[in-house]
């Protein structure tokens, strides 16, 4: 999987799928064009909401090809690393603020063979990433506050986005950068012009079939925000 692609890169959030029908909602954003599938585990306690586990993602994982991308919502996320790489995730990301030990908690993701991810939550500053982004495959930076679908965008974000794409251009790193909260069609080239690569989308796609017709919008908006930034990282090549 090249998550440094030269193309926007689209992740439905089965958040705001229909639980009762993982299976076959999962097959359908696949073959609208997905290019990974954004999972939400949330334990209750970092966040107001209960998701789902290990379980079901392994059940799932046998029904599509596309990467597995675990956003932990979670406290203690060291102990539950392995339990997600044995259930089939391909990548998973863990919260600057639940994470005291994040070098190690990064460091652990990739001994287990998945790609490895931090976020920011909307109030919490990019600070923290600096002196761990040699432990670093993407970073996933909060527009809204993490517990549920279908919340309004909060347009601070693209001050940070921009903020977080020149510390990338400075350290002369090439980072891809994950969005996720309250992006659709309508925001999708104002995120991408701002520094983001991979758009998580869950109300936007779930609430709007066909999915095909979404994700496309999502991809050339995406792209055209990002031909307006000229190229992927301002200071760096690629
Ligand atoms: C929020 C989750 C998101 C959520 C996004 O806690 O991390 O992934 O599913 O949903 P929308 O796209 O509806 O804001
Ligand atoms: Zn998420």
């Amino acid at each position: 999987m090249d998550l440094n692609s030269n193309r926007i890169l689209i992740a439905p959030s089965i958040l705001s799928a229909d639980f009762g029908r993982l299976r076959e909602e999962i097959a359908a954003v696949e073959e609208a064009g997905a290019d990974m599938i954004h999972l939400d585990i949330m334990d209750g306690h970092f966040v107001p909401n209960i998701t789902f586990g290990p379980p079901v993602v392994a059940r799932l994982r046998g029904f599509s090809d596309l990467p597995f991308d675990a956003h932990l919502m979670i406290e203690n996320a060291d102990r539950y690393v392995e339990a997600f790489t044995d259930a089939g995730v391909d990548m998973i990301s863990v919260h600057l603020e639940s994470n005291v030990h994040l070098q190690r908690t990064l460091a652990l993701i990739r001994e287990k063979g998945a790609r490895a991810g931090a976020v920011a939550n909307p109030a919490t500053p990019l600070e923290g990433l600096r002196y761990v982004l040699d432990d670093l495959d993407y970073i996933l930076v909060m527009s809204v506050n993490p517990g549920f679908g279908g919340q309004q965008f909060i347009p601070a974000t693209l001050s940070k986005l921009r903020d977080l794409s020149s510390m990338l251009g400075e350290a002369g790193r090439d980072i891809p950068v994950q969005i996720d909260g309250g992006v659709g069609p309508g925001n999708a080239a104002d995120v991408t012009a701002a520094g983001a690569d991979i758009l998580v989308a869950g109300s936007a796609i779930f609430g709007n079939p066909p999915y095909g017709e979404v994700i496309g919008r999502l991809k050339k908006e995406g792209d055209r925000g990002r031909k307006g930034r000229g190229g992927r990282r301002s200071g760096v090549r690629g």
